[in-house]
Formats: C-alpha cells, structure tokens, sequence
C-alpha cells in the first residue's frame, strides 16, 4: 500500500516536472495557460469520470446481487439467506476451527452491519412516516440485540462449546426478527405504496448500502 502511493507520488512528480524529470527543457504538462491546458483538462475530468465509473462497478461487485436484484423487500430478504447461510458455515466448524470462526463471524458481521444500515437509515424511517412508529422501533429495538451478541461473540473463545451456544440462540432470534420483517411488516408496507415509492425506497436504501461496500 505505502509502496503502491510511493511510487504514484513519484510518477507524479515526474509528470509534474516534465517528460525526464527537468522543468528547464521541457514545460510541464501542468502548466497552467498553456495551449494544451484546456484538452488536457477536459482528459483529466474524462479520466475522473471513468474512474468513478470504475469505483461504482467495484461497488456493486463487491456487493453482489444485493444492489440490482429485485425491489426493497426483495433484496433485503436475499440478505436474510445470505446471512442465514454464514450461520449454516459457523455452525458446520467444530471447536478447534478458530480461526475459520473469527473469519466466518467477521463477515456475518459485515453482512448485518451493512443490512441494519440499509433498514435503518431508510425502511424504517419510511415505516415511521407512514405511522408505522411501533413496528419500527420494535424492530429497531432487536437490531440492537444483534449488535450485542456480535460484541459478546468477538470476545468470547472461539473454542468453546459456549460459542457455538451463542451462536444458535443467535441465530433463532434473528429467524424470528426475519420472520416477522419477511411475513407481516414488509410486504404489508410495499402493499401500501405506489410503485414509484416502492422504487424509491429501493434506490435510497441501494445508496445506504453501497456506503459500505
Ligand atoms: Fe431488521
Ligand atoms: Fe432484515
């Protein structure tokens, strides 16, 4: 990393002081007010582009399918299995795969934290506006009991028969925080709204999400 930024600051210098390195021979390509400056500036601002275009790429790459399948609803409920399946790798390790633990709960970790931002930030906000205050906070109120067993798990030893405990009454409480976003609240909310809301919420809670990725 230090080496990679090193050697772009160096290319950059070069750059700056002219083709091979002597500002006395040749004008730099950063002179301001030369001819060239208007094109050169206009490729820089091209270069920009593609490279935000890049990074949005990578962004959704990094993201999967959570960022372009299907409607709010939908998408959060692809999160749900793909969380479910992290616990599914945890719970098939045996007590001396440390390791394979810490990493498998590095990425549940991962996932959930960027889910709960995602509904946190936008559909329950939403629920709330639309005088869904209780289902909300109730919901919101569980995100907070995920959090704390992710906290109680990271400092527990990982080759404990009480980890691997942990983790199942971690997990049926999140099939029941599942079930009931999946079952009753979500679908009875996107029913309520117009297609354009729905869509909105989606493309809202796609920007929450790609914060993190
Ligand atoms: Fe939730
Ligand atoms: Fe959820």
């Amino acid at each position: 990393m230090s080496t990679k930024s090193g050697s772009r600051r160096q290319s950059g210098q070069r750059a700056a002081n002219g083709q091979n390195g002597s500002r006395s021979t040749n004008r730099s390509a950063f002179s301001w007010g030369s001819p060239q400056t208007g094109a050169i500036a206009a490729a820089a601002v091209a270069g920009a582009a593609i490279g935000l275009a890049a990074n949005f790429g990578r962004k959704l790459f990094v993201q999967g399918m959570g960022a372009t399948a299907g409607d709010w609803s939908e998408i959060l409920t692809a999160e749900h299995a793909a969380a479910l399946a992290i616990f599914d790798k945890i719970e098939a390790t045996s007590d001396d795969q440390t390791s394979a633990r810490t990493h498998l709960l590095a990425k549940l970790d991962y996932a959930l934290g960027k889910h709960a931002l995602q509904e946190e930030n936008v559909v329950y906000p939403a629920l709330r506006e639309a005088n869904q205050a209780h289902d909300a906070d109730a919901l919101n109120g569980e995100h907070g009991y995920v959090k704390t067993y992710l906290y109680e798990l990271k400092r527990m030893p990982k080759d404990s028969p009480e980890w691997i405990a942990r983790i199942r009454d971690f997990r049926s409480m999140l099939e029941e925080h599942m079930r009931m976003e999946e079952n009753e609240v979500f679908p009875t909310f996107r029913d309520t709204l117009s297609e354009e809301q729905n869509g909105k919420i989606t493309a809202k809670m796609n920007r929450e999400g790609l914060k993190l990725a």
